[in-house]
């Protein structure tokens, strides 16, 4: 017997052996299809190959595919648990030729596979063709020699494989095997073909078109083959068990979960293990590849599908959240196939325990009042759309919960009651948005926000994807189409950008599809959730329905990421140094800068900014993985983690972790914990350097901090070096003597000043430095010193006067300065005997008057004025000299 890793590899080794190249699953979220919910099929990372838009360098390929069905157009969710191979996770084994071999060697190697290796008994195989394939009705023939009755025609869409509404398409055969009579069940295309007797486990689909659009379909550039085995049918034949649900790996995690609720499955409880074993699987693997539980689109269907298994290990009776205590026995058993299991294993505990925890909440209360509600219900009666909705509002059932819950008792629900619930409840939020006085522009984005539901950001995981466009909004209005050169905004279904939120500034790139390119140079978050692309179309014509690719310009996107990190250490730093009372007021994320404004209010010192900026570069070189997880708020508040203020968050947050402590109470903990819902690096070495390059105060009490990071760390570095390099050379020193070299030059200098000083101011007293009447003479009877200087600043010229002064003992001094732009001062000196007789107030005005100036004051002893022109000095003297003669 072969256990479920074996299988897979002998499946695997065969392909290998055959030619083919063994390729690794690709995720459950598709990145180059915009149209699935899920990756359904492992056909789905070949599609843009078997359309001939991608080439690779094989053509024979052969994949072990993780694949999700439920909520897409493939949705086996309300089966899962009661049929015997239905599943919502499951693996798909195939091979795959991209126009190499066709129908007769993709028939042959399937039989060879069976029969041979797998060594299953021909005479119970059958097969299924399209009814117009007979050229495939006749390789089954000739190669298994199958007589016409084990080759059934089927000409519904059973047989006419297609991906979803649009991509490769085309007949398929499918493998089939009799199980035995003692199974109910009829063969395919009989009206028993719903019962378990036989079990189809292989399609094999003879690509040959592609669904354009819903009406137009083309013919491939080459055939190709594509085949889908499910891996835990061929485990359940291989291994001799009814149903998927007995094999190994089911059996582990069934045990797993029995173990834990302290009670094995019996006859009545079955349905409620299967369920939870194949919840646990989708859950986790969706939440590994990045998904995570919401209300709306993928999260939402993870959320379905994780509350489902809830309610059935409530129905077990667990007592305690059980979900998170299965992650270890599936790790185990799949862990090494899949190691995102094991990379992920955190993450998946923490978030299948945080919706159990909360979901439990109200889980008990809405049974409660749904067994109430249902009390006199009989089967095949209906629950009202009130209760159902009330249900899924206040209680968090989704609808195929309270369907599923119903389930046993053939009681179905009013879907259109509940469709009239929610669409009321919807008319009410569009009453308070429309009455909310948002200007009209932004009203558009509530509208569509109602129409589209939120964008899915993928971008937490990638930077390229594809999408539909929803919608095009030009000039505030919401348009079909528009054309080159126009500027619009953009809605796509999903979308890598990271629209402005959280002080990160939003992301910009390319959007580009078949005959159209729009330059992205913002994004936007509005609405609560609705990504809108702001840019300009470059070329061709953008319409709501194309798909497009879109591309986050990688280089910026890089920086933000960097700078968006740094931020939450400088953060943590600037606590650590300056104290816990530092929070947050405010930050911007650009792609050359960061700027992070704190409380605090006191100027920060050198000495604490180098220590900031020295703690958070320890973390950055410690080159430790930045971790997210998702939590309630409180959760994250009691684990430390910082939240900021005045932000609004939603019950469920995102933590993000980063660096180890070194020192302090923390030391080991982790260093800096956040809720943000930014980008961030992958490990803090990304950052590559902090350097904090201002801090300044920007208002009472906040202080703004600017830093850089990586390159723009670095050039900033650069060019201080250069520029201590070039003082060093124009001083002539090497850059190590810069400071003392210039400190000795200051000194110098000032001492060169006040040498300088008294020099000028001794040539001025002595003469030599001025001219004119240089010496003392005697007008009107007293002494009188008159003299132009240079050289001697204004404010020091009443000094020399007043020294000239005390030098007459009696008399007048009248000094006039020349400065260097050829304006004058002038100051008139008056010994105190000699006040009586002259003013010096109104000498200076005479000199003012011959300086073509006007005014001056003082006091009858000192007095002081300006003119325009200092080469008028000696008239002036002459001036006032008349003036004292009289
Ligand atoms: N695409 C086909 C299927 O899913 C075969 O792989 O069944």
């Amino acid at each position: 017997m072969s256990g479920v890793n074996e299988i897979r590899s002998t499946f695997l080794d065969y392909f290998r052996r055959n030619g083919h190249e063994v390729v690794e699953s690709s995720p459950l979220v598709p990145r180059n299809d915009p149209t699935l919910m899920f990756t359904n099929a492992g056909m789905v990372q070949f599609k843009n190959v078997f359309t001939g838009l991608e080439t690779r360098p094989y053509v024979r390929a052969a994949t072990a595919q993780k694949s999700v069905r439920a909520g897409g157009k493939h949705n086996d969710l309300d089966n899962v648990g009661y049929t015997a191979r239905h599943l919502t996770f499951f693996e798909m084994l195939g091979n795959f030729s991209f126009g190499d071999y066709f129908k007769e060697r993709a028939i042959e190697l399937a039989w060879n596979l069976i029969t041979k290796e797998f060594g299953l008994a021909k005479d119970k195989l059958l097969v299924t063709v399209y009814h117009t394939d007979e050229e495939a009705a006749g390789y089954w023939k000739k190669i298994a020699g199958f007589s016409d009755d084990r080759i059934i025609r089927i000409a519904t869409s059973d047989n006419f494989w297609a991906m979803g509404d649009t991509g490769p398409c085309g007949p398929c055969s499918e493998i089939f095997i009799d199980r035995g009579e003692h199974i109910w069940g009829g063969p395919p295309g009989s009206p028993e073909e719903d019962g378990d007797r036989f079990l189809e486990f292989w399609n094999l689909v003879f690509m040959q078109y592609e669904q354009v659009t819903k009406e137009e379909r083309i013919d491939l550039p080459r055939p190709s083959i594509d085949t889908g085995m499910g891996l835990e049918r061929m485990a359940s034949i291989l291994q001799g068990v009814e149903s998927v649900f007995e094999t190994d790996l089911f059996r582990h995690l069934i045990d797993a979960a029995s173990s834990e609720i302290g009670k094995g499955p019996g006859k009545d409880n079955v349905a409620s293990y299967r369920v939870i074993a194949d919840h646990l699987r989708s859950s986790c693997f969706l939440i590994a590849d990045g998904v995570l539980p919401s209300n709306e689109g993928r999260g939402y269907v993870l959320r379905r599908i994780m509350r489902r298994a809830m309610r059935h290990a409530q129905l077990l009776g667990a007592s305690d959240p059980l979900m998170w205590k299965l992650v270890p026995a599936l790790v185990r058993e799949m862990g090494q196939a899949y190691p995102e299991l094991s990379r992920g294993q955190a993450l998946i505990t923490e978030t299948l325990k945080l919706e159990e925890t909360r979901f439990r909440k109200t889980l008990a209360r809405g049974l409660g009042l749904l067994a109430d509600a249902t009390e006199t219900l009989h089967a095949g009666d209906m629950l009202d759309g009130e209760t159902a909705f009330k249900l899924y509002d206040t209680y968090g059932f989704p609808l195929d919960l309270t369907q599923d819950a119903l389930r046993q008792r053939s009681i179905s629900v009013d879907l259109a009651g509940f469709t009239d619930a929610m669409e009321r409840q919807r008319a009410e939020a569009r009453a308070n948005w429309a009455g909310s006085g948002e200007a009209a522009t932004e009203t558009i984005w509530f509208g569509l926000r109602e129409k589209l539901g939120a964008t899915e950001f993928l971008g937490y995981d990638t930077e390229k994807a594809e999408g539909v466009i929803t919608a095009i909004v030009r000039d505030g209005a919401a348009v079909d189409a528009a054309t080159e050169g126009e500027t619009v905004s953009v809605i796509v279904n999903q979308t890598p950008f990271y629209g402005e939120s959280g002080g990160q500034m939003g992301d910009t790139g390319m959007i580009s599809g078949e005959g159209v390119a729009i330059e992205i140079t913002d994004t936007q978050k509005k609405a609560n959730g609705v990504f809108v692309h702001i840019g300009k179309i470059v070329s061709g014509k953008a319409k709501v329905g194309a798909a497009v690719e879109l591309k986050v310009d990688h280089a910026r996107r890089g920086r933000l990421r960097a700078n968006h990190s740094a931020t939450h250490l400088i953060h943590e730093a600037l606590r650590e140094v300056l104290g816990t009372h530092v929070a947050q007021k405010g930050s911007l994320v650009a792609p050359e800068r960061l700027r992070f404004d704190i409380s605090h209010n006191k100027p920060i010192s050198q000495e604490e900014l180098e220590q900031v900026e020295r703690m958070a570069n320890e973390i950055v070189v410690q080159n430790s993985p930045v971790t997210t997880r998702l939590m309630s708020v409180d959760d994250a508040i009691a684990e430390g983690a910082m939240a900021l203020f005045g932000e609004k968050y939603g019950d469920e947050v995102r933590v993000v972790s980063m660096g180890t402590a070194l020192h302090g109470q923390k030391a080991n903990r982790p260093y800096s914990v956040e809720l943000c819902g930014g980008t961030h690096v992958r490990a803090t070495g990304d950052i590559g350097l902090i350097r904090i390059v201002s801090d300044a105060a920007v208002a009472a009490g906040v202080r703004r901090i600017e830093a850089l990071t990586g390159e723009d760390a670095r050039h900033h570095l650069d060019e201080q070096d250069r520029r201590l390099k070039a003082v060093a050379s124009a001083l002539k020193v090497g850059p190590g003597e810069v400071l003392s070299r210039v400190e000795g030059l200051v000194e110098e200098r000032r001492k060169l000043e006040r040498e300088l000083t008294e020099a000028r101011k001794k040539l001025a007293l002595g003469g030599g430095g001025g001219s004119g009447a240089g010496e003392t003479e005697t007008i009107a009877g007293v002494s009188f010193t008159g003299r132009v200087v240079t050289g001697v600043q204004p404010k020091d010229l009443k000094g020399l006067a007043d020294e000239a002064k005390q030098a007459l003992g009696s008399g007048v001094v009248v000094f006039i300065g020349a400065s260097d732009d050829g304006k004058a001062s002038v100051v008139v000196a008056v010994t105190p005997d000699l006040t009586g007789r002259f003013s010096a107030v109104d000498l200076v005005r005479v000199a003012a008057d011959a300086l073509g100036g006007q005014g001056g004051g003082g006091r009858p002893d000192m007095a002081q004025a300006g003119g325009p022109d200092a080469s008028k000095g000696e008239a002036a003297i002459a001036a006032v000299k008349a003036a004292m003669a009289g």
